[in-house]
């Protein structure tokens, strides 16, 4: 018996032999594709939220975030180099660390893709709200967010919410997609970037020379410090790090098309660090933005005297509900933005809102699609019950499994916050990035000769990186976002141990190289065509 069995990593790459897929991605589209993942929920609505965690000093969050992602996206390349097969993080860690982390880090991928899938869809459920309201149409506020919630360290919501419906319909026609097979051209990855950083860009453009006229909208510049992991409020510049990680997340869809890359030892880091880095120029230049021409002050509890802590009660307060509110209670950040410091020219608060609107539902597409795939090959590893991967006759689709995910992803979708959704997203991200970092150097010693298409380079300063940076982002997040992942965690455990540690493949000599039967859905990352 052994909780360290591992998935062999030839019987892994046999099966990467076998897909064979053609390669065909330069740097550009492998930047480009970078920044179609990453650009999302994160600059376009959590802005607001590292606004009250950290004040103007969210700029310095960003770049924090950023260089977490850039250490990590190092590390990652490697071993998707290495390893060129569907399942990230989890099949990494099964064919370096053994099952019970492999399990673990499964377990922790379905909350990167699945709640972040549902904190995008939340994010776009705050925009199309926002368009439809300013041309009139007014949907219940009932109906557009979830209800209060308080249950332990579970805190959230709005009064007078009931369900967020439109975060549950463009989920409910993102798993219908996804049933039928769709997938994301190339042309159509091209031309969704292209709306993007066009309305970054527009927004750049209005906001950023407003900056010079209000200098004084950057003092205090960290009115809520740094931040102190000891107290799990998530706050200051730290906590604001640890929730905007968020906005950096996705990039791993370019190191899992390192087998569908030409020369990946040269353009999988330049479309990893080159889509980071454009990334990051772009949200410091749009922080920049929104508090030099806006104002991005933390919001104080009357009450108390002291910032808000509680978003309900926040939501709720006289400063929300009044007619310009900060920027703190906005759910559509930017487009917010510009309504509010361009009033006569609603037009180009519309345009960045309906860049959102056309954008944000290929990102849940995206995660939404990395979560059945990781799904799938769990479950065809034994871990999780094999009729779950049934793969749809005409479609062929993973489609139960793709449903399971479509029920799991709607219901948080409905009934949580996005800023919360993104926590927890990230702790999980967190955990993941870590084993990969940890694992990467396990292998240069254990697997010393094997081809590696790309080297991290001074991969044994770059990984301890990758791992402390992730574990101060993770101690900076709030204590409720630590409660979750480490009962997320516990249920995991229960479940290998009642179900997958007996039922593994490995643990009965099955030994499975059938990646690339017909009947299997497609890669994690959607197709390049
Ligand atoms: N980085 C992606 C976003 O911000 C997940 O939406």
């Amino acid at each position: 018996m052994s909780l360290w069995r591992i998935k062999p990593l030839d019987a892994i790459l046999a099966t990467a032999e076998k897909k064979s897929l053609h390669r065909s991605l330069g740097a550009v589209q492998l930047t480009l594709l970078g920044i179609g993942a990453v650009i999302g929920t994160g600059i376009f609505v959590l802005t607001a939220a590292a606004a009250q965690k950290a004040g103007p000093g969210m700029m310095i969050s960003f770049i924090i975030a950023g260089l977490v992602c850039a250490v990590a996206a190092l590390c990652y390349s490697e071993l998707a180099s290495m390893v060129p097969v569907a399942g990230s993080a989890y099949t990494y860690s099964y064919a370096v660390m053994g099952e019970l982390v492999a399990w673990l880090v499964g377990w922790a991928l379905i909350l990167e893709y699945a709640l972040g899938a549902s904190a995008v869809a939340v994010g776009w459920s705050g925009h199309i709200v926002g368009f439809l309201d300013s041309v009139g149409l007014h949907i219940p506020h009932a109906l557009t967010v979830g209800p209060p919630i308080s249950v332990g360290f579970l805190k959230g919501g709005e009064v007078g919410g009931f369900i967020n419906l439109p975060a549950v319909l463009i989920t409910v026609a993102v798993t219908s997609l996804l049933v039928i097979g769709t997938r994301e051209s190339a042309t159509a990855n091209a031309i969704l970037v292209a709306i993007k950083i066009a309305a970054l860009t527009l927004f750049i453009v209005i906001t950023l020379p407003m900056a010079t006229g209000h200098m004084s909208n950057f003092h205090p510049f960290t009115p809520r410090g740094w931040g102190n992991p000891l107290n799990g409020t998530g706050t200051g510049v730290l906590g604001a790090a640890a929730s905007i990680f968020f906005a950096y997340v996705g990039f791993d869809a370019v190191s899992t098309a390192a087998e569908e890359t030409k020369n990946p030892q040269r353009n999988v880091p330049i479309g990893l660090i080159g889509s980071l880095i454009i990334c990051t120029i772009f949200y410091l230049l749009v922080a920049g933005g929104v508090i030099g021409s806006f104002g991005a002050q933390p919001l104080v509890d009357p009450e108390t005297g002291t910032f808000f802590s509680n978003a309900t009660k926040m939501y709720a307060s006289a400063a929300c509900t009044s007619a310009h509110a900060p920027l703190v209670c906005s759910k559509e950040a930017l487009a917010y933005v510009l309504h509010e410091v361009v009033p006569h020219n609603p037009i180009f608060g519309y345009l960045v809102g309906l860049a959102a609107t056309f954008a944000l539902p290929s990102v849940v597409l995206l995660m939404m699609y990395g979560q059945t795939r990781v799904f799938f090959v769990m479950a065809r590893d034994g871990l999780l019950p094999k009729g779950l991967s049934a793969v749809h006759r005409k479609f062929k689709t993973p489609w139960i499994i793709t449903l399971v995910t479509g029920v799991f992803v709607a219901v948080a979708a409905a009934f949580l916050p996005v800023d919360s959704l993104a926590d927890y997203s990230n702790a999980g991200t967190l955990f993941a990035f870590a084993a990969a970092s940890l694992g990467v150097m396990i292998l240069r010693f254990t697997d010393k000769t094997r081809a590696r298409p790309f080297r991290t380079p001074l991969l044994f300063v770059v990984a301890p990186l990758s791992i402390a940076g992730c574990a101060l982002l993770f101690i900076n997040l709030d204590k409720t976002s630590w409660f979750v992942f480490f009962g997320w965690t516990a249920i995991g455990l229960v479940l290998y141990f009642c179900y997958g540690f007996w039922k593994s493949n490995v643990r009965r000599g099955v030994v499975e190289v059938h990646e690339m039967d017909d009947d299997i859905p497609p890669p994690s990352v959607p197709p390049i065509e």
